[in-house]
């Protein structure tokens, strides 16, 4: 089940961030395509505005993650961008993270291959225009 959607700015990105808060299950793993710039982490942004963040939301690429806990649900924001190899997702502990009730978005997914399981859904963003074309597989919207 594959659908696309064109986000015409920042805005539009953000509000579909908060509609996947809305229509992903609890627990769900969510790999994010596209080129830097792409609005990988704007769309996180969106979602955990809805989901009742305040405050800065950082980009989780130097930290390699960022960990959130929002009216009894978790959302672990990675960005793998600067992962030198899979292996350091099994230093980090991935599988304790991977195991909990959260939702996990990880942007750069590709670096932690051989080590990352199979995702619940895709979701690639691509440059088009002013805008961006997301594509989603694997959740119905
Ligand atoms: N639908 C959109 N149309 C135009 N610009 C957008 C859209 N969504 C996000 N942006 C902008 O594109 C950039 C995306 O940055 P970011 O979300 O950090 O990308 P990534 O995490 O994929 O590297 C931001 O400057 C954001 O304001
Ligand atoms: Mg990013």
């Amino acid at each position: 089940m594959t659908s696309q959607f064109f986000l015409t700015d920042n805005e539009a990105t953000e509000q579909f961030g908060a509609r996947l808060w809305t229509r992903l299950p609890e627990k769900s793993l969510i790999f994010l395509h596209g080129d830097l710039g792409a609005g990988k982490t704007t769309l996180v942004r969106g979602l955990l505005r809805a989901a009742g963040v305040t405050g800065t939301i950082k980009s989780p690429t130097y930290a390699l993650i960022e960990e959130y806990e929002i009216r009894e649900r978790k959302i672990f924001h990675f960005d793998l961008y600067r992962l030198a190899e899979p292996e350091e997702l099994e230093w980090i502990g991935i599988d304790d993270y991977l195991n909990e009730n959260a939702l996990c978005f990880i942007e750069w997914s590709e670096k932690g291959e051989g080590v990352l399981p199979v995702a619940d859904v895709h979701i690639t963003l691509t440059i088009q225009g002013g805008g961006r074309l997301l594509q989603i597989d694997g959740l119905k919207l």
